[in-house]
């Protein structure tokens, strides 16, 4: 693992400059979208270069809600962050920001009005830790005048500009484990399982969940031909070389496991049944992996917020911690590797 030097000798540059004669005094950080196990360890990342820097840190609360100042008390929606409390953050499970998905916040004057609660905080760039929605909103911002920084937080792996998002490998090792545990049971009942695994509209948790745990089938909105038929085909022949169970991890994109449980009950004669895995897969403490890297990128955009970027998004692209323009990076597409869906296949 590297990062990309060109662009970080750039910012230590600037970095050597700013310590001298700090530009920015006070920026923000919001999480914002579903929580990601890790968001914290990139929160508290960002108030180490905070501190390190000479900044004060407001926590924007409740994701973009926070710049909206809905609530009674403006320390409900920013607050200055007491940097000591925030250093001991990094194992939190959750996010102690809070997170919310702001609808009003597509609308042009809510944004005006956030622009003009943001400049009266005294807030000179915020860091933006979610997927692509809240990419949109700090687009937005940035468009105002507004430095903004996206970091990749969601558990979805959904992001096209990096191979990494903060969540991610936390989420398919608890999906994983409780694949592992529903494979003992359906084996003791010589069962079918579906197991439902999140992701929105993307298939990542599923592949990886489906291949590290030997599942039977493996059905990806991004792939599937939505043909039932091989599916039972392959349960019955199944049986008949004796295996006692049949695993089929299922993401949340095709759905509908319940009516397909009973549909594969019913065409294959062998008790079937649907497991959906829900919220469970955005808690827990975040692995050391989610840790690392979410520490690594939120210092990383601070760094960059403070070298006078804005507009950019943070990635993790071939090996490197790098940054690209927001529009580039929503403007892209990504797609699950043939090869990685031919192994799901393979090992049938
Ligand atoms: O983006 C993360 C995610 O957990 C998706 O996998 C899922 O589709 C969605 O959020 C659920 O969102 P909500 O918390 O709004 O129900």
């Amino acid at each position: 693992m590297s990062h990309d030097f060109e662009q970080l000798k750039e910012t230590d540059r600037f970095i050597g400059l700013l310590r001298e004669e700090t530009y920015m005094h006070r920026i923000g950080v919001l999480t914002s979208g579903g929580d990601s196990p890790g968001m914290n360890a990139a929160v508290m990342a960002v108030a180490k270069a905070a501190r390190y820097h000479g900044m004060s840190l407001i926590g924007i609360k409740r994701g973009y809600n926070g710049t909206l100042c809905k609530s009674h008390h403006i320390e409900d929606d920013m607050l200055e962050l007491d940097l000591d409390t925030i250093l001991d953050i990094a194992d939190q499970p959750g996010t102690y920001l809070r997170t919310a998905r702001c609808l009003e916040f597509h609308r042009p004057e809510m944004r005006v009005h956030a622009v003009n609660n943001i400049r009266e905080m005294g807030i000179e760039g915020i860091v933006v830790i979610g997927g692509d929605g809240s990419y949109r909103g700090a687009q937005a911002l940035a468009r105002h005048g507004i430095n903004t920084i996206g970091v990749p937080g969601t558990i979805d792996l959904d992001i096209a500009c990096t191979d990494y998002t903060i969540g991610f490998d936390t989420a398919v090792n608890t999906a994983m484990d409780a694949i592992d545990k529903v494979k003992d049971t359906s084996s003791s009942h010589e069962r079918c399982s579906i197991i439902e695994v999140m992701g929105r509209h993307a298939g990542y948790i599923a592949l990886w969940c489906g291949i590290s745990t030997g599942a039977e089938d493996i059905l990806l909105p991004e792939k599937y031909d939505y043909d039932e038929q091989k599916i039972v085909d392959h349960i019955i022949n199944n049986r008949r070389i004796g295996k006692s169970h049949h695993m089929i991890v299922n993401a949340e994109g095709i759905g509908h496991s319940t009516s397909m449980a009973k549909r594969i009950e019913a065409a294959t004669g062998v008790e079937t049944r649907a497991t959906i895995l829900g919220y469970m897969q955005r808690g827990g403490s975040p692995t050391c992996k989610d840790r690392y890297y979410a520490s690594i990128m939120g210092a990383y955009a601070a760094d960059i917020l403070v070298a006078g970027k804005s507009n950019r998004v943070v990635c993790y692209r071939d090996g490197k911690f790098v940054d690209m323009d927001i529009e580039e990076a929503l403007g892209m597409q990504k797609d699950i590797s043939d090869y990685e869906y031919q192994i799901a296949w393979n090992i049938r």
